[in-house]
């Protein structure tokens, strides 16, 4: 069983911008949520409201949702750790959305938020209490469901009891997150299933970076399974502050043209998407991490 249709979740001025060493002028980082929207991505996750002192490249998501322009039908969440992250949301422009973020692992947690994984569930509860009172709409996350940096393997069983407890928490829908991208496919298919046991599958999305190379085999398997909701970065932009290695995101263009070639629905404009991608690396002075943007880009030449 495949889905019809896949909404795909671009993360990448966020997830993908938030390990990069060097400021990455506000102007660009504008231009490019507003080319992701023209390209049809419906939801972008604009920055994070974490602290600055741990993840200094997120410090003007303020700035970022002040100038951007929005494009009507299209979301734009932001990243929250704490209530301090959230009262900073509610304070800023237009945000209707925000994301909470949990790990399976404890070395992971602690690294990545200073806490254990029951601290961080306490928190996370007290801040989507909250932001609901907001009228927020609230996606949680699990990192670190295929194998954690510091760790090595992760329980399934754990995955599956973090998910639980923000699914339970009033999150919406929770993303898994292989951080590292460390997973295949039968060992994402598995997971998933063992979540999928707690959450309905229409409540999952699957989250995985591309380190080792396997992150389209694990999302078809996933995809087979009925998952529908797919996070990815352009240009595989990206990495965690806290996963020493780790490469980012599986690229949306690469996620688009799968989609394509499989007869999924994304709306989502190639074209567009890997003209939004190759401004960016040129922001940034590299090629982009997705094998489809290059070859779009030689057309170019
Ligand atoms: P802490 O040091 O334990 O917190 O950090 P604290 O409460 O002691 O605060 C320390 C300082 O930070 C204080 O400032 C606070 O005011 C300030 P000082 O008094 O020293 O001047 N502070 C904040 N400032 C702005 N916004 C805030 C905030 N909170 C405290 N929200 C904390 C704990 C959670 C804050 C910190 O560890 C943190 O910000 N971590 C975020 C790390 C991060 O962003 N990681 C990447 C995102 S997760 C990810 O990428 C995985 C994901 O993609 C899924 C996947 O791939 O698996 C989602
Ligand atoms: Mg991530």
């Amino acid at each position: 069983m495949l889905p019809e249709s896949v909404r795909i979740v671009e993360v990448g001025p966020r997830d993908g911008l938030q390990n990069e060493k060097d400021v990455v002028p506000l102007a660009a980082k504008v231009a490019l949520i507003e080319a992701l929207s023209e390209a049809g991505l419906s939801t972008i996750e604009a920055g994070s409201f974490v602290s600055p002192k741990w993840v200094p490249q997120m410090a003007n998501t303020e700035d970022v949702l002040r100038r951007i322009i929005r494009r009507s039908g299209t979301r734009y969440p932001v990243l929250v750790p704490n209530l301090k992250g959230l009262d900073a949301a509610l304070a800023a422009p237009q945000v209707e959305e925000i994301a909470v973020f949990a790990a399976a692992s404890e070395a992971f947690s602690k690294k990545n938020i200073n806490c254990s994984i029951a601290e961080s569930l306490d928190r996370l509860a007290e801040v989507t209490e909250k932001a609901k009172d907001h009228g927020l709409a609230v996606r949680g996350y699990v990192s670190c469901v295929l194998g954690c940096p510091y760790e090595g393997a992760v329980p399934i069983a754990k995955v599956a009891e973090v998910a639980e407890a923000l699914d339970a928490m009033g999150c919406y829908e929770v993303s898994l997150g292989d951080t590292i991208g460390v997973g295949t496919p039968l060992k994402a298919r598995a997971m998933v299933e063992a979540v999928a046991e707690r959450i309905p599958l229409g409540r999952l999305a699957a989250h995985f970076h591309d380190t080792y190379g396997m992150a389209l085999a694990n999302l078809l398997e996933v995809l087979r399974l009925g998952v529908s909701v797919v996070d990815s970065s352009v240009s595989g932009l990206g990495g965690c502050p806290y996963a020493k290695g780790a490469t980012g995101n599986v690229a949306t263009e690469d996620v688009v043209y799968m989609l394509n070639g499989m007869g999924i629905h994304s709306g989502v404009d190639l074209d567009k998407l890997c003209a939004a991608g190759a401004a960016i690396s040129a922001t940034l002075g590299r090629d982009p991490a997705s094998r489809v943007a290059r070859v779009f880009a030689a057309k170019e030449e």
